[in-house]
């Protein structure tokens, strides 16, 4: 391994600030870079992506690098050896890296961690995890753990200024990576071209994809792996694709649209219905609003929709919430979004729920990931869909069990539209929401103007300046 030297705009100031703010709290602890994991030997290796919790206080993937916030910060960092340097290039010295990066970085071999007197967080990869212990000598009890979690929750809930900027380059580049994605899009093409052309634009701006890209037209499998098949006239595209800026920062962006570039009707009015209800849901996103009441706010909406639709029948206010929505629309509504998609999410519910609510087991809510009073300059996503999901609608007994509420002659005959997902990013603040991904065409209109066009690799690529597109007005 190299010590990469970090770029030479770094912002020192801002991961020292935000290293000063945890040493404030008096709670000594230490942070793990983690290393990439092997494929199938040791210098075969998936790409490195450094622990969030690291990022967030040091700013610059280190592999096997060790943040240690105690009296002072200090970073610790493997020694690259000769061989290192013929492999992977050179490395900066260790005063340089400090220099840049404003902390004392020692070598690696001068660590001493006792779990008994610094915290960290049991990583969830259990190779990560042998090495915490190897090094500290055991793990920190569980006061120390939830200590150390509510402090990261509190540190990282609402966004710095840096962040914010980094999120916005994300969100930009995701915006253009699904225009190219739908200019490129149409009856005869592999799915897989659709998706690489999305990736393509995402590794030509210098970013990663944030998570595992889904690009399908089978939008009923709201995580759907890879494929490469050939898109027919009638197919619906989801693309749920988001890229990670620099800094480790996520977009997690979802469009939907045919593959031949016109909806047919029924395809429309649930793809309006959709959209209906995601803007009237992101309208309300604002600072001091309950997550879980725009959760709610999703759920009627859509329950009047698919009333209006001849899907179910009913009061709306009781399909809402008697498991009717719920069979076409499983999820929650977003959740946070940070430096991971699903942001803190390793610490369990511990960021996404306020202290004292739990997460409830009935079905309209069991995926709620978000239950926190939104803050100004938290970061969310709004993403309601419509599914028709053959592990609920193809089974007998819930048939049977919802016959009195669900038109199952209506759902037969929309189903081939499969699944729909509209999902933005959206900056809380203390006035009017901010779309960050609002160029992503959105409107019917918009889509349909786009899907097919082909794509201008210039315009939207080669001329946007690295995260800032040339996409003019907002879609
Ligand atoms: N991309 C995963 C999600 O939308 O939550
Ligand atoms: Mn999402
Ligand atoms: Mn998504």
């Amino acid at each position: 391994m190299a010590l990469p030297a970090p770029p030479p705009d770094f912002p020192r100031d801002v991961y020292r600030a935000r290293r000063a703010a945890m040493l404030a709290r008096n709670l000594p602890s230490a942070f793990f870079a983690g290393s990439a994991l092997p494929r199938n030997y040791e210098a075969n290796r998936h790409p490195f992506r450094a622990s969030s919790h690291f990022l967030h206080f040091v700013g610059h993937p280190i592999e096997g690098a060790v943040l240690v916030l105690a009296d002072e910060a200090t970073l610790f960092v493997p020694m690259p050896l000769t061989d290192d340097t013929m492999w992977h290039g050179p490395s900066v010295s260790l005063e340089s890296l400090g220099e840049s990066l404003g902390i004392e970085v020692r070598s690696i071999e001068r660590l001493t961690l006792s779990s008994t007197t610094h915290a960290f967080i049991p990583s969830f990869d259990e190779r990560v995890a042998n090495c915490q212990v190897a090094l500290a000598g055991g793990t920190p009890d569980a006061a120390a753990i939830e200590a150390l979690a509510d402090a990261l929750v509190a540190l990282r809930l609402r966004h710095d200024a840096h962040a914010l900027g980094e999120l916005r380059r994300a969100a930009s580049v995701a915006e253009l990576a699904h225009r190219a994605g739908m200019a490129l899009a149409r009856p005869g093409r592999r799915v897989s071209e659709v998706r690489a052309m999305m990736e393509a634009v995402i590794t030509a701006h210098g970013m990663t994809t944030a998570y595992g890209s889904i690009v399908t037209p089978h939008g009923e499998i709201l995580h759907a792996g890879p494929s490469s098949e050939v898109l027919l006239h009638d197919d619906t595209i989801l693309a749920d694709v988001g890229a990670e800026s620099p800094y480790g920062y996520a977009s997690d962006l979802t469009r939907t649209y045919p593959a031949n570039g016109r909806f047919e009707p029924e395809a429309r009015d649930l793809y309006e219905a959709v959209l209906r209800t995601q803007r009237a849901v992101i309208e309300a996103a604002r600072a001091e609003t309950r997550y879980r009441s725009l959760h709610e706010l999703a759920m009627r909406s859509l329950g009047e929709s698919l009333i209006a639709l001849g899907l179910l029948d009913g009061d709306p206010e009781e399909r809402a919430f008697d498991g009717s929505v719920a069979l076409f629309f499983p999820h929650g509504v977003g959740h946070l979004l940070g430096l991971d998609v699903h942001d803190m999410e390793d610490l369990g519910d511990r960021a996404g729920y306020a202290s004292g609510r739990l997460r409830a087991v009935e079905p309209s809510l069991r995926y709620l990931r978000l239950d926190r009073d939104l803050e100004a300059d938290m970061v969310v996503t709004i993403e309601p869909g419509i599914y028709f999901v053959p592990a609920f609608i193809d089974v007998p007994d819930v048939r049977a069990c919802f016959a009195d509420r669900v038109n199952w002659a209506r759902v037969d005959a929309m189903r081939r539209v499969r699944g729909i997902r509209i999902e933005d990013d959206v900056h809380v603040t203390s006035s009017e929401p901010i779309v960050l991904t609002r160029r992503a065409p959105k409107r019917v209109f918009g889509i349909e103007s786009v899907v097919g066009s082909g794509v201008d690799w210039d315009r939207l690529v080669a001329k946007s300046d690295g995260g800032f597109s040339p996409l003019g007005e907002d879609d």
